[in-house]
């Protein structure tokens, strides 16, 4: 393939330019050309493309955000706006195409691929709520972002001796919130995946007073409905000091993590690598270590299961 082309869609996550960067240098390792479309699948309707020769994708690898900006286009769910996205990327003489996103940015990418474009997606949201992928471009760095806030927090609310409900991003899933709640050892974490009564929470915050704990952190996916609503049923039913804190888009930015970096390289070369050997309606994604390719259709009717055990192990250790 002498063309091809990359766009970053859906909410951004740290570790798309890593991936940017390594679709285009792995092109340019067997003489291919990359064009950059963006604004998303947005941008393929405008025509926004642009050439990323080497140099365009110097001193990315590092930074948050995507440089080729990102966009949510509603119009492209609809069949016509697809087919003139098809064209155009056919105009632009574009033979190949990477899609970085989420599973709503799959599902587009499966409609191009069933227009005949070849297409291949790289799993990047900070919600991990894709499978066939150990984890998806942008969980590491949004965990440690959340991880290093819920710290301070902590600090401040061992010295007032409060309570803390942290709100954390994760869409309708709590893959985010356990990692999370699990990495910064909250007392509780509530996910949308294991609903649990309210007594609970606050039983395990009494047990921990009793045995002299100085505060508490309850970390609430956005999933699982609004950390101020979780807050005033805890305060009325404990009586205790309770603040809120809704931690929002600042998990989204931030400098890739290592892993991150690591996992959007690999997974933006291997899709360079499986377009030029005909691959198409596939996700490239990393189980145990190693790159694997699975169909859209395959990706978008999975679930990822969030680990009981975890949240269990999350709660024991924190007592
Ligand atoms: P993510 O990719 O992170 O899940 P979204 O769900 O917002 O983010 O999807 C990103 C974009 O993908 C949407 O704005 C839309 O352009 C496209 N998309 C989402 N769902 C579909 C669909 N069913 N068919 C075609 N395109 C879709
Ligand atoms: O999908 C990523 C995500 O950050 C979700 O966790 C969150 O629900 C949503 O996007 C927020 O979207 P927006 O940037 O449009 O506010």
């Amino acid at each position: 393939m002498a063309k091809l082309g990359v766009l970053t869609s859906g909410g951004d996550a740290p570790g798309m330019n890593a991936a940017v960067r390594a679709v285009v240098r792995q092109a340019a390792a067997t003489g291919s050309e990359v064009l950059g479309i963006e604004h998303g699948f947005a941008g393929l309707l405008a025509g926004g493309f642009r050439p990323l020769p080497l140099g365009a994708v110097g001193g990315i690898l590092h930074r948050g955000g995507t440089v080729l900006f990102t966009a949510r286009c509603e119009e492209f769910k609809e069949r016509p706006a697809q087919e003139r996205a098809a064209a155009c990327l056919r105009e632009a003489g574009i033979e190949g195409l990477v899609v970085i996103g989420g599973d709503g940015s799959f599902r587009g990418a499966q409609a191009l691929h069933e227009l005949g474009l070849p297409v291949v997606g790289i799993p990047a949201t900070i919600d991990d709520d894709i499978p066939f992928t150990e984890h998806s471009i942008g969980f590491d760095t949004a965990v440690n972002t959340a991880v290093w806030a819920i710290d301070r927090i902590r600090d401040t609310a061992t010295s007032h001796e409060r309570i803390f409900v942290i709100e954390v991003m994760g869409r309708d899933s709590g893959h985010l919130a356990l990692a999370v709640g699990l990495a910064a050892g909250a007392e509780s974490v509530v996910v949308p995946e294991f609903p649990e009564p309210i007594e609970d929470v606050c039983a395990r915050v009494v047990r921990g007073r009793n045995r002299g704990k100085k505060h508490d952190l309850i970390v609430v996916a956005e999933g699982a409905g609004s950390a101020y609503h979780v807050a005033r049923e805890v305060q009325a039913r404990t009586g205790m000091e309770t603040r809120v804190t809704v931690l929002g888009h600042i998990q989204r930015g931030g400098s890739p993590t290592a892993y991150d970096r690591a996992l959007a390289s690999r997974l933006g070369a291997a899709a360079v690598v499986g377009l030029q050997q005909g691959m198409s309606g596939v996700m490239a994604g990393m189980e145990g270590g190693e790159v694997r390719f699975t169909p859209f259709p395959q990706v978008l009717a999975g679930r990822r299961t969030l680990d009981r055990r975890l949240w269990e192990l999350t709660h024991l250790l924190a007592i």
